[in-house]
């Protein structure tokens, strides 16, 4: 049976870049980039070789990248970070309805006041009302994610920002699902933070990255051995980190036409499920959102079994929020944009790669109507 990968927003597979990188630091470039002998010397260099390609493509100076464990890391680093740094000061941090959960979870843990804000329909947080919301009280700490995992929508990151900055209250950014698809050229931004993850783009699981800008308040959540310039302890994870840099180097590599083709992609596939199937709801934006992702619920047909049948088929797809799917939760991104639960229940997530063809579209395009019909009648008996 034919296999179709249609789940890139969970994880990606590895690039040939990222595999020959990661290989060479779990073959010959063995040492430990601390040791001062040539075996360490050898792992250093594909240390800092992969964190200029990083750099490279966020448009930032390679000092300013930690590499870390994981997004999930990087994002309790810059929370848990905030919150002991001004425990003196007071403020809460704020954050919105539709972050990932490494982000809301993280804030429910933490013993300051988070003040989750609401989306609009659209998915976006509007500046005015992080605006309103930091005149009513004290912040010490703004985090808003760059582009949605489940929907693509991206945030009006550069007007968020600045938001903040004029009130000098530090802003950070999940842009993991952001990094390699659109254009992030960070260091034009009044951003302090922004956490990356490398499986998100063809590197390998299990390593991140932590943006932080000279002079950003960043509190080391892991200490040790000093590593990462004293920002992030442990020996370093010379393989994923070697992985992670050469997915940049892949996807600095065409990223605006390989963008171009992915959105005209997403709309071939949109276009050709509101042609055959009936009362199909498109939660993502094709215009303005992430060029590879296509979150659609068809009313009345349960996105477990849909996703299932999917399958069944060959076709890897994903249900609400993919990073934990399996669960039967309603999709907490879906809710603060006002769909409906039942609705919301209906929603399966396609996000496509680099490497996804016209003709793995159409052939999911032959199957779909018939799964859904069949998923739609099913329920209807229940
Ligand atoms: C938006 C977002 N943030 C954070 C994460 C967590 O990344 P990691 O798997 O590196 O912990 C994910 C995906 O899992 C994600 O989609």
């Amino acid at each position: 049976m034919r296999r179709i990968y249609l789940d890139h927003n969970a994880t990606s597979p590895l690039v040939a870049e990222a595999r020959e990188a990661a290989e060479r630091a779990l073959g010959e470039c063995f040492g430990n980039p601390s040791s001062v002998h040539w075996a360490g010397a050898e792992a250093r260099a594909l240390v800092e070789e992969a964190r200029g390609r990083v750099a490279r493509l966020l448009g930032i100076d390679p000092g300013t990248v930690v590499f870390t464990s994981s997004a999930t890391e990087s994002n309790n680093i810059v929370l848990r970070g905030a919150a002991r740094a001004s425990a003196r000061e007071g403020g809460a941090i704020f954050t919105c309805a539709t972050e990932h959960p490494s982000v809301l979870e993280t804030l429910r843990d933490l013993d300051v006041r988070g003040v989750v804000l609401p989306v609009e329909r659209d998915g976006r947080l509007d500046p005015a009302c992080l605006e309103r919301a930091l005149e009513r009280e004290p912040a010490r700490l703004v985090s808003v994610m760059w582009a949605n995992n489940e929907t693509g929508v991206i945030q009006p990151i550069a007007e968020l920002a600045a938001v903040a900055a004029a009130r000098g209250v530090p802003f950070h950014t999940d842009a993991v699902q952001a990094l390699g698809k659109v254009p992030l050229a960070l260091g034009a931004l009044p951003l302090d933070f922004a956490s990356f993850s490398a499986h998100k783009l063809g590197g390998p699981k299990g390593s991140g990255a932590l943006y932080a800008r000279p002079g950003a308040p960043l509190v080391p959540l892991l200490r040790g051995g000093g590593q990462e310039r004293g920002r992030r302890a442990g020996t370093e994870n010379v393989p994923g980190i070697a992985g992670f840099g050469g997915a940049c180097a892949f996807a600095a590599r065409d990223l605006q036409a390989r963008a171009e083709r992915l959105r005209a992609l997403v709309r071939r596939l949109w276009e050709g499920i509101e042609a055959k199937i009936a009362e199909a709801h498109c939660h993502s934006a094709l215009d303005t959102g992430l060029p590879h992702t296509l979150n659609v619920s068809f009313a009345g047909a349960d996105a477990e079994a849909l996703v299932t049948a999917l399958d069944l088929e060959g076709i890897a797809a994903a249900t609400g929020a993919a990073c934990h799917s399996g669960s039967t939760e309603p999709s907490h991104v879906l809710l603060a944009m006002g769909v409906p639960p039942a609705l919301g229940a209906t929603a399966v997530r396609f996000s496509l790669g680099p490497h996804t063809a016209a003709d793995e579209i159409d052939a999911l395009l032959d199957v779909l109507p018939a799964l859904v019909a069949r998923v739609r009648g099913a329920d209807a008996r229940r």
